[in-house]
């Protein structure tokens, strides 16, 4: 396959199938997403990989946590203000998806089961955690968004799909206890990965963009 149709083809996938991928497969991708650049080549990443009962326990920990109330309490806050242009993508965002699931506006109860899907990474067998040591340069944000991108491309190669899950590290301290990751680490995103669900909303959805101009400049 050749890179501009793995950007092409690729897209979050918010369905999956219940089996494992075979290990090798998963260990080949993050082998070869190490050759990602970094900021002065510092390889600032570290990524676990989580699957099976582990997956399951922390999964129904966030789904027990969300159940009494508790809040979100990331290492690293998710956003809450943005400019005019991005708000409206983000809500646009929402309805598309909301709509492509069949959930209406005032349906609280699929909305609610929507979420705990989408902590439970939408079915997906396996999650890659991205984690940094806690007093990191937010250069290895960047260093890290372009190691899981990198993942994402080379799993649609592969005949996986994959999405970053903002949602998957709302309760650090869980993912922390079940997968043993020490206390200097930050968790800063989840990658959930798998055989995408090809007949369902969540493996079919595609995102808008904005038009090029919004975005693109060239001078000179
Ligand atoms: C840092 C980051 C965090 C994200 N967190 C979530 C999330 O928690 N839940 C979700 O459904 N999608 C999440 N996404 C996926 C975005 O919604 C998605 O990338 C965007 O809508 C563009 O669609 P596409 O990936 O299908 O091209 C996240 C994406 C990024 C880059």
């Amino acid at each position: 396959m050749d890179v501009e149709k793995a950007v092409m083809e690729r897209r979050s996938i918010r369905a999956y199938h219940a089996e494992p991928v075979p290990e090798p497969i998963l260990k080949d991708i993050m082998e070869r997403a190490l050759w990602s650049p970094s900021w002065g080549n510092t390889q600032p990443w570290k990524l676990t990989l989580v699957s099976g009962e582990t997956l399951r326990k922390i999964q129904e920990t966030y789904v027990t946590s969300m159940g009494e109330g508790r809040e979100a309490s990331p290492d690293y806050d998710m956003p809450s203000q943005y400019s005019d242009a991005q708000k409206t993508r983000y809500q646009g965002l929402g309805r598309d998806l909301f709509t492509a699931f069949g959930i209406g506006r005032e349906d609280k109860e699929k909305r609610l089961q929507y979420y705990l899907d989408m902590v439970r990474c939408f079915g997906a067998p396996h999650v890659i955690y991205l984690h940094l040591d806690k007093e990191f340069h937010p250069y290895a944000l960047m260093d890290g968004g372009i190691i899981l991108q990198t993942i994402a491309l080379l799993a649609v190669e592969k005949g996986l799909g994959s999405c970053f899950l903002a949602q998957s590290v709302r309760y650090p301290d869980v993912i922390r206890k079940y997968a043993g990751i020490p206390e200097d680490q930050a968790l800063i995103m989840g990658l959930s990965i798998g055989r995408p669900l090809e007949d369902h909303p969540g493996g079919l959805f595609r995102s808008e963009r904005g038009a090029p101009e919004e975005f693109l400049r060239f001078v000179d």
